[in-house]
């Protein structure tokens, strides 16, 4: 597989004017991407996920590291590297807003130097794809949200560049939109061999789009794998346990202060339990403790999870908190 971005051990540090103290937005992350890869960059807020894709974009300078673009050094050949990449950055929609929606399109794909018949097929498909038609006419400053956010990543497509970067290309788009738009970008994934990294925190977006996700959290890479593997990886983990009768004060407080990540609820004829086990050792502890009052285990399923689910688990759950080297 061919690796077309190359990072290697990027750190953004920002000074607070007030304090003089410093925040370490990214430290020391290190990643490749392949071409035509569609990655997930994923991580609380905070995490450093802006930072990192505004360096790749060239927008924010590393202060140490490197990246390199399809083999060119981003620090030595910065506009050459550039060529290879459109951003679609949250709130920052690179759009003309007094022109018109087919104005915008017409004029970016003006820019690439296409033929008058072929701007106008290129405006035309994109459109149709972007279900904008109707609003072709319409001025980009009276759009909603949702419009204005597809225009952009329609925009950014007509770049025609190897890769695409889009910073949570859903946040604050309403369900329904939201839902178009992850269609829109399904297609485009399966349709084009673009190399795209999504920032989001709309797990479906990412569990629907992406192969492989790396979750950052406080700057640093605790995560770097296919989603699919993580799937797998959690499912096995996560159990649902019906139990015949309540668990005591005492089991109750034991079970949140071991396996903090479960949940118990208490109905009247029976009790069930969420939980999720790291290692086989962990279910007999969890029998000892039902054991203890004499709770009987009426059944035991794996439960199904989502990505969602996942990587609450991963920043919240021990995982990154076992693979975070402290500082
Ligand atoms: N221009 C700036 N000046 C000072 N601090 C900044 C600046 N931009 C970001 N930060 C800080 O750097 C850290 C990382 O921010 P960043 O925006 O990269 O995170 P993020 O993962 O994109 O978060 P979110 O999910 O909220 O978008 C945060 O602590 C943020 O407050
Ligand atoms: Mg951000």
């Amino acid at each position: 597989m061919e690796t077309i971005i190359e990072v290697r051990g990027i750190s953004k540090a920002y000074g607070k004017r007030s304090t003089k103290e410093k925040v370490h937005a990214v430290r020391d992350v290190s990643f490749d991407v392949h071409r035509g890869e569609v990655l997930g960059l994923l991580g609380p807020n905070g995490a450093g996920k802006t930072s990192t894709i505004k360096m790749l974009c060239g927008l924010l300078q590393a202060d140490s590291g490197s990246i390199h673009i399809n083999g060119l050094d981003m620090g030595k050949k910065r506009l050459k590297a550039l060529e290879n990449i459109s951003a679609v950055l949250e709130g920052n929609r690179n759009l003309y807003w007094r022109l018109t929606v087919r104005e915008n399109l017409e004029y970016f794909a003006g820019n690439r130097g296409y033929s008058r018949k072929q701007i106008a097929n290129q405006a035309d498909k994109l459109l149709q794809q972007f279900n904008l038609k109707e609003k072709e006419h319409e001025l980009v400053n009276g759009l909603s949200r949702g419009m204005q956010q597809k225009l952009a990543i329609a925009v950014a497509l007509l770049a025609d560049t190897d890769v695409i970067l889009l910073d949570e290309p859903t946040l604050g788009l309403d369900v329904e939109v939201s839902y178009e738009l992850r269609k829109i970008l399904r297609t485009i994934v399966k349709e084009e061999q673009r190399t795209i990294i999504i920032s989001s925190h709309d797990m479906p977006v990412v569990q629907e789009l992406c192969e492989r996700a790396i979750i950052i959290n406080k700057g640093e890479v605790v995560v770097d794998d296919r989603v699919d593997n993580l799937m797998r990886l959690f499912e096995t983990r996560a159990y649902s346990i019906k139990l015949g009768g309540p668990l005591s004060v005492g089991q109750e407080n034991k079970l949140r202060f071991r396996f903090p990540m479960s949940t118990y609820t208490a109905h009247a004829h029976e009790s069930v339990l969420e939980v999720n086990l790291e290692q086989g050792q962990e279910i007999y502890e969890l029998f000892d403790l039902l054991k203890e009052d004499g709770t009987m285990v009426e059944s035991i399923d794996r439960t199904t999870i989502d990505f969602e689910q996942v990587f609450i688990q991963i920043v919240k759950g021990g995982m990154a908190h076992e693979m975070v080297p402290s500082i």
